[in-house]
């Protein structure tokens, strides 16, 4: 079984056509995918989502950039997904991102920055919850 994490390919890195190439890096690191589903997100649900943020100088800009196009949101799995997640992905910004990680490789800026992770077991809980149901992980 192992821990469950919540993974977003952000716009970005969709309208890059990236997703296949950031998948198979996925898999190749050895996570299921558990369940998998391509959002658009209006304004008002990448605020839900990003809440931890709301009082952050980037969260206008961040959930405008959130809504702008289609998302692909994945739940992974694996033993110490979240912090295995966390190290694949690379630094937030991707100018301080280690070689081999997705962010130095795919990402653009600190905002456009390919793909997201949760960062706690809590942070997890809630936005897998955000995205998918009791029945999708069963
Ligand atoms: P993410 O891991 O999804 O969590 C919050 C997001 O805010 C982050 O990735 C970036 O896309 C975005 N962001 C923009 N500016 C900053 C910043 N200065 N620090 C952290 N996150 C930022």
């Amino acid at each position: 079984m192992g821990e469950r994490t919540l993974a977003i390919i952000k716009p970005d890195a969709v309208e890059r056509r990236v997703t296949g190439r950031i998948i198979r890096r996925i898999e190749d690191a050895g996570f299921t995918i558990r369940a998998m589903r391509r959002v658009q997100l209006s304004k008002r649900e990448a605020e839900g989502f990003y809440a931890v943020h709301r009082e952050r100088p980037f969260f206008a800009s961040l959930t405008s950039f959130m809504s702008s196009g289609p998302a692909i949101v994945m739940v992974l799995e694996a033993p110490d997904a979240i912090r295995q997640w966390r190290t694949l992905m690379g630094a937030t910004d991707p100018a301080k991102a280690d070689s081999g990680t997705l962010r130095k490789e795919f990402a653009q800026s600190i905002e456009r920055n390919a793909t997201h992770g949760s960062d706690a077991p809590e942070t997890a809980a809630y936005e897998i919850g955000y995205f998918f149901a009791g029945v999708d992980l069963a």
